[in-house]
């Protein structure tokens, strides 16, 4: 098969996997998920993506995502998995594990980015485009006609006190039980910060709560147009799949 990639996505709660088609950004075949070990030591999760490879039995390069800063292919912190991950070779890790093939290793929401942009929401998008995804915590990546600067971590960015994170993710609506429209000014509020600074001309929401996107992007106040992701949950392993293919990864 020609044209045809491999990506995996490492989460906390499960590991999936899948072949792409990267004239379409579809999956061929089924998308492959197992549980992330318990605990989520770096060897461990190692071992559950090559099975997910040798399940698939795909033997060309691989793109792996992380929930993680990744510089260098160096894992450099650690949200949901291990924090045996920081200052974890996870390129070494993963090129040992997959038999020393061609692989990249880059933070989850990075890839997500990479695959609306290529494919999704942000296709057709000019200049500056932030793809945020919205659930345990806020993932972000930013692009610039379609070049991501890796590993920005607009989450953890200082918003009244707190990491903006701690204000707007999906899981903060959950633990106060806000509605939709509350929980929708969070956002709006979280989002105003990020535009004074950056300046987007597009936000791409993405996350399992951008299923339901007609519920809150209505209510959002903030300035520059915000629109769901189209990928959902099969950005993560698309852009993994991109990311290796071209080597738009570090
Ligand atoms: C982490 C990011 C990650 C995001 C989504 C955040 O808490 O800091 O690196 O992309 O969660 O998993």
């Amino acid at each position: 098969m020609t044209n045809s990639g491999f990506g995996v996505d490492v989460g906390g709660s499960g590991v999936k996997g899948g072949t792409v088609d990267l004239e379409s950004g579809e999956l061929i075949g089924d998308r492959i998920k197992l549980p992330t070990p318990r605990p989520s030591t770096p060897h461990a999760v190692a071992a559950t993506v090559a099975e997910i490879v040798r399940m698939a039995k795909w033997d060309g390069p691989v793109g792996i995502t992380l929930p993680s800063v990744v510089t260098s292919g160096v894992a450099r912190s650690a949200a949901n998995i291990d924090e045996k991950w920081i200052g974890t070779d996870a390129y070494a890790l993963f090129y040992d594990a997959l038999g020393g093939r061609r692989i990249t290793v880059l933070n989850d929401a990075d890839a997500a980015g990479i695959a609306e942009n290529t494919y999704g929401a942000g296709k057709d998008a000019k200049g500056v485009v932030i793809l945020l995804t919205f659930g345990t915590g806020i993932g972000s990546a930013i692009l610039h006609n379609g070049v991501l600067l890796p590993n920005t971590e607009l989450g953890h960015m200082e918003v009244l006190g707190k990491d903006a994170e701690h204000i707007a993710a999906s899981s903060v609506k959950d633990a106060k039980d806000l509605s939709y429209k509350e929980w929708a000014a969070e956002v709006s509020y979280v989002l105003s910060r990020f535009e004074d600074l950056l300046w987007p001309d597009l936000f791409i929401a993405g996350g399992g709560i951008s299923r339901k996107h007609n519920k809150w992007i209505p209510h959002l106040t903030n300035r520059t147009p915000v629109v769901p992701a189209a990928l959902l949950n099969t950005a993560g392993i698309v852009g993994a799949a991109i990311a290796v293919d071209t080597g738009i990864a570090p």
